[in-house]
């Protein structure tokens, strides 16, 4: 086998994490459930359950993949571990499954950005969306999105997704920055921040067995934690940078362009007199949409959020196929352009109910939200926490002038804290699955 590629620099890797943690979650999800849970009192919990719960997770999983060197499922193995290979696969095929649909939302990405340009969705944006998010039109989209995605990964680690998410990152930063600004001076963007981040402890009382589950999984989902994302991106990794100073900047990155997002999309609504009061699909392709129909200059506007959608969406999505076409690296004789393209055609084959009928993609989501994510994550957690243990300590601590004292913590938190929280909310994942009935297929 020839030598397995590395990221030439600590900035690369760190760059490639971030845009795989910033992502559609931190965009479309992020800023609507903030004001709807809270303002900035729902801040201070989805802060603590980040850096109480996500922190910890996404340590663990560096853990593994820098200290085993290889891909999520064959890492156990070399860690003496065999019979833990069942946690990678289950990464593995979690990742496999997100992509799926994931893509296919890139796709609609790719149509508003055109349409943003042309003003396509600016008579009837409701409309439009029911239009172009199933059918045919979906699908050939979700093809050219998992193909600019295959196209990166092809080109492999250092020349594919390194070079690629150095210039990604930035560009979403900057783009959001300036969308911000720009906000700023609307009319009524005032009471876009108001909602946005005034504390409301009473919502956040009121709702709080929803809003806890709600901020850990968010947590997960954003740090692209159980998927073995981060395992195989720390598997690149060629030296003993400090794990816990990088993972550091990841989370509060991550975190930061989660806000802006925020300080972009709600005054920008309330100027307009839109009612955020939704999340997901319609608030970013009906009611965001809805705002640059409605703007002067709503063309350039919109085209350009839509830019930064895709490339957060893309630098994501390259870090989910990048979790198998590394398993195949490592254990085929193929070489990368070739299993990237056969590995990513078959991932475009399970999306294609997911383009034919939002039903699929929905419960596509539920699915791995409620239960492969949670379910991973755990395993992951149960291994490094107390089956590798100590082993896990010494590696994390390499190259870290931290003590033992902050190991121990991090070790005692991940066996203690970090795996009550997964467990609670495979309980209620449990619940909207098996009791609510999400579990069954839109056949
Ligand atoms: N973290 C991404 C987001 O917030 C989603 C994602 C999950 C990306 C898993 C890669 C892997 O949208």
């Amino acid at each position: 086998m020839s030598e397995r590629e590395t990221w030439a620099t600590r900035a690369g890797f760190i760059l490639a994490a971030v845009g795989s943690a910033v992502g559609l979650g931190n965009i479309w999800q992020f800023p609507f459930k903030t004001a709807q849970f809270g303002g900035s009192s729902f801040l201070v919990v989805y802060l603590i359950a980040v850096l109480g719960i996500g922190l910890p997770a996404i340590l663990a999983e560096f853990v593994i993949g820098r200290k085993a060197n290889l891909n999520t499922i064959d890492a156990f193995e070399k860690l003496g571990y065999r019979n833990w290979r069942i946690v990678g696969v289950l990464g593995l095929a979690t990742g496999f499954w997100i992509l799926s649909y994931y893509s296919v939302v890139g796709g609609w990405v790719l149509r508003y950005i055109a349409g943003s340009l042309t003003g396509a969705y600016f008579g009837d944006p409701a409309a439009y969306f029911g239009q172009v998010s199933a059918g045919m039109d979906a699908l050939v989209l979700h093809a050219v999105f998992m193909a600019l995605v295959i196209g990166i990964v092809a080109l492999g680690i250092e020349d594919g997704i390194e070079k690629a998410t150095k210039l990604m990152v930035p560009s979403i930063v900057v783009i959001l920055i300036a969308l911000a600004v720009w906000a700023f001076t609307l009319p009524g963007a005032g009471e876009g921040y108001a909602y946005f981040l005034s504390p409301n402890f009473d919502a956040l009382t009121a709702n709080f067995t929803e809003i806890v589950p709600f901020a850990v999984g968010q947590a997960f989902f954003s740090l692209s934690l159980g998927m073995g994302a981060m395992i195989t991106y720390a598997s690149y990794i060629d030296g003993d940078e400090s794990l816990f100073s990088d993972s550091l900047t990841i989370v509060v990155l991550n975190t930061f362009v989660g806000v802006l997002a925020g300080l972009v999309v709600l005054p920008l609504l309330f100027a307009q007199g839109i009612d955020p009061n939704t999340s997901g699909a319609g608030a970013v392709f009906v009611s965001v949409a809805t705002a640059f129909a409605e703007l002067p200059a709503g063309n350039i506007l919109g085209f350009f959020f839509f830019v930064v959608v895709l490339v957060a969406a893309l630098s994501s999505a390259i870090s989910l196929l990048e979790v198998v076409v590394s398993w195949a690296v490592d254990n085929t004789s193929y070489s990368r352009p070739v299993i990237a393209t056969g590995l990513g055609s078959v991932i475009f084959a399970l999306g294609i109910p997911s383009a034919w009928d939002t039903a699929w993609l929905t419960w596509f989501d539920t699915l791995a939200y409620q239960l492969l994510l949670p379910l991973s994550v755990l395993g992951i957690l149960v291994f490094v926490g107390w089956v590798y243990g100590r082993p896990a300590l010494a590696e994390l601590l390499k190259g870290s002038n931290a003590g033992e004292g902050l190991g121990l913590t991090w070790l005692w938190t991940a066996r203690t804290v970090v795996i009550a929280g997964v467990v609670g909310t495979l309980i209620l994942g449990f619940q909207t699955l098996f009791v609510g009935g999400a579990i069954v297929p839109p056949f």
